[in-house]
């Protein structure tokens, strides 16, 4: 009879219907009789059964973990009590193999071994993401972004594509990657920032998805050394609009993420315990936040009480939002431990219009402030980084050739993606991960 081909995810709505059906054992089990194979192909799992010649015929056909294949057969509900994903099964009457992976030494379940030396499994990374975990993550991952440009379609916001390759620095020098260009002195990104502020003038309200690059030397749960950084610019806002606009883009976008029929149950599987975000989020400035851990008697990086001028490093950054344990706009950062580009504030010119966003179990999860709108300023702000100002005559001509108040924001993506599926680290939300000493798969 004919068979209808489908996707597994089709195939669970196909209940009584022939279907053909191709991907990947992810599972294997037999009996005396009967055969369990439970299918993948990324849109979901399939169980599927073989019974009497087709038993026999896989005692001699040795299937084998991985191995693709095509299957013919029957769609069946599962009775009351019976579970398998889509409550189907598929009565199989036929079946060929397309590739059958190695048994033995070389079994897939050898190359990625459980419990296997992390550094091992990273070798094995284009294998290891056929694992359930990581693959929910990356479908996650994908309805993050999703999500995220349905939000900027939403609030009208244009998406832009700026260069990797730059001959200026965003976020200080100690972590810019270097690259010899045709003989010149060129950087990998740190941040598409600069870029998106040169197109206000002209497509309005902005935003990019595209790599950055850090080199961060030292290994910490939270730092890679190439991520996706979302980031957005738009005109005449005050830092209150900036503020509420972010407000509105995490509560939307992670409402969005758990309606989504495939990623919302991934978040409950792989983060039961998640609460989404409310509006309004706390706001604490910095001088409220240096109080707050010393009164909890959280050290700085020297052992010592926290001063004015601190940098609240990662331990006790993630220390206090975990006992807050609400996401936390932690606002107005001192002017001297913060980019050239920052606004100061009016009622306070020692510290700056910014925003660390802090979510649980991971911290900071972005980054953003106004920026200086006055040329003056922006050289002094060049001068006390020791900046050539003289690259950036296409960044400072934005100043010059019609000023506007203006403020954006940068959000990493493997980070949002660590608290939103409670991953240790965002080693676990990227598909091949890049920090020191890792540039391979
Ligand atoms: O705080 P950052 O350095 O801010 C900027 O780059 C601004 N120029 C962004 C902007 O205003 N357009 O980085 C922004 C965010 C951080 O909050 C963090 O989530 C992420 O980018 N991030 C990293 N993620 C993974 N690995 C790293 N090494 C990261 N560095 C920053
Ligand atoms: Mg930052």
């Amino acid at each position: 009879p004919e068979a209808r081909k489908v996707k597994i995810s089709q195939a669970h709505g196909a209940a009584d219907e022939r279907v053909k059906v191709s991907g990947w054992i992810h599972r294997l089990r037999s009996n005396k009789s009967l055969v369990f194979v439970v299918l993948r192909d990324g849109s979901g799992f399939l169980q599927a059964i073989l019974s009497g010649d087709l038993a026999l015929a896989y005692q001699t056909s040795t299937l084998t973990l991985e191995s693709t294949v095509t299957l013919y057969g029957t769609v069946k509900k599962l009775p009351e009590g019976k579970t398998a994903p889509g409550g189907v099964e598929l009565v199989v009457d036929y079946y060929e193999i397309i590739g059958l992976a190695p048994a033995g030494e070389d079994a897939f379940t050898n190359k990625v071994a459980e419990g296997a030396d992390p550094s091992l499994l990273l070798d094995q990374r284009h294998l290891a993401l056929r694992g359930e975990t990581l693959s929910a993550v990356m479908k996650v991952r994908g309805a993050l972004l999703k999500s995220i440009r349905r939000f900027y379609d939403e609030e009208q916001l244009t998406e832009v594509s700026v260069p990797s390759m730059v001959q200026t620095q965003v976020e200080g020098g100690s972590t810019l990657f270097h690259l010899n260009y045709y003989g010149e002195e060129a950087y990998l990104t740190q941040s598409s920032q600069l870029y998106l502020e040169t197109v206000l003038a002209s497509l309005g309200d902005v935003f990019c998805i595209m790599e950055s690059f850090r080199a961060e030397k030292s290994h910490t749960r939270r730092h890679l050394s190439e991520y996706t950084h979302i980031e957005a610019e738009l005109s005449f806002l005050t830092f209150e609009d900036l503020l509420v606009h972010l407000e509105k883009l995490f509560t939307r976008t992670i409402k969005y993420v758990l309606e989504d029929p495939v990623a919302g149950p991934l978040v409950k599987q792989l983060n039961p315990g998640f609460k989404a975000p409310e509006m309004p989020f706390l706001r604490m400035t910095y001088r409220d936040a240096l109080v707050w851990l010393n009164e909890h008697r959280i050290k700085n990086e020297e052992g010592e009480e926290f001063k004015f001028g601190d940098d609240i490093a990662e331990a006790a950054e993630r220390k206090m939002t975990d006992t807050i344990g609400v996401p936390i706009f932690l606002i107005r950062f001192p002017v001297a431990i913060k980019s050239f580009y920052m606004k100061r504030c009016d009622d306070d010119p020692e510290v700056t219009e910014s925003v660390d966003v802090l979510m649980p179990n991971v911290g900071e999860i972005t980054g953003g402030s106004m920026r200086i709108d006055q040329i003056d300023e922006l050289m002094a702000g060049f001068k006390r980084e020791g900046i050539d100002p003289s690259l950036y005559y296409w960044y400072t001509d934005q100043r010059i050739y019609g000023t506007c108040p203006h403020g954006g924001y940068g959000i990493g993506t493997e980070r949002i993606l660590a608290w939103l599926c409670d991953r240790f680290t965002v080693r676990d939300c990227s598909l091949y991960p890049r920090f020191s000493g890792r540039c391979k798969p």
